[in-house]
């Protein structure tokens, strides 16, 4: 049986201490400042936003949610981020997407000032990562990341799987293992012998869309598994990409869904807003 990673309690623990910190630049006059716009009235978007927001709230970010509706003009969007972009009380700007589409998203992250980009989205930002100089690290790599570390699982010379090629989260996924100095292949849709390929990892890291898709003759027995996939079937309940009554098996850690990744995205995402705030105010 392996090892329950609990995503839920690290970030809980992982937030106290964001508190901590923001309590000492409270003493210092500066409180970190998040901007979230929402457009249009997707369901789960206002849910992931109202979460967001909670989560501000509970460490001592300021938070401002804005909602614009459907038919929102790009260039209004873009008006109103130009409008943050100057505010000297907000620090991080988060586009929640998907976006109607009308919109360009690529035309909207780019409007966003690189220094308040907390989901790490833009093309200088993707590019720091590239050559390892970030300050912000794309909110759910960077919380899969700190489960690892929390957990004491070295990266370090490990054989690390990325399964997906997603912008958001397999691509800066494959950079922060080997940054970590991980030896790191990436599989996607069109991999041939992908089981192949997942049985050699000893950091399986999975992010495909596919509810249940990984199976336990999939996994090396001792495997570190984590399962980043979010899905909902026709009743609404979550399931991961994982099949974790068979992987949990076989595996020596396994992520949960939910409870594993997903509380961690937010916490990152506070994380973010912090570095942002002592950057905006010139404290490090
Ligand atoms: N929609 C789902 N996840 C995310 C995220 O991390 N950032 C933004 N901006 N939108 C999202």
């Amino acid at each position: 049986m392996s090892t329950i990673i609990d995503g839920k309690k690290i970030s809980e623990m992982v937030r106290q201490e964001y508190a901590e910190e923001i309590k000492r630049l409270a003493g210092m006059g500066v409180v970190p400042g998040l901007a979230v716009i929402i457009v249009g009235d997707d369901a789960p978007s206002k849910i992931y936003v109202r979460n967001k927001g909670i989560a501000c709230q509970q460490v001592g970010i300021h938070s401002e949610i804005i909602e614009m509706p459907e038919e929102t003009e790009q260039s209004e969007l873009i008006e109103k981020i130009q409008q943050l972009n100057e505010r000297k009380d907000i620090d991080g700007i988060l586009v929640q997407v998907p976006l109607p589409k009308h919109i360009n998203p690529e035309v909207v992250v780019a409007s966003i000032s690189p220094d308040k980009d907390v989901d790490a989205f833009s093309e200088i930002n993707v590019g720091k990562i590239m050559i390892g100089r970030q300050r912000f690290l794309p909110c759910t790599p960077a919380g899969v990341i700190e489960l690892l570390k929390r957990y004491n699982i070295e990266i370090s010379g490990k054989e690390c799987v990325m399964v997906g090629r997603s912008d958001i989260v397999g691509k800066p996924m494959a950079m922060l293992l080997m940054q970590n100095d991980g030896t790191v292949t990436i599989c996607h849709s069109k991999t041939k012998n992908l089981a192949e390929i997942t049985r050699r990892a000893d950091i399986l890291v999975v992010a495909m869309k596919k509810s249940r898709y990984i199976k336990a003759d999939m996994v090396k027995p001792g495997a570190v598994v984590i399962d980043v996939g979010m899905n909902r079937d026709e009743n609404g309940k979550l399931s991961g990409d994982v099949d974790f009554d068979e992987v949990s098996k076989v595996a020596s850690y396994i992520t949960p869904v939910p409870g594993g990744v997903g509380p961690m995205t937010i916490t990152m995402l506070l994380k973010n807003t912090i570095t942002a705030a002592k950057h905006n105010h010139g404290i490090e």
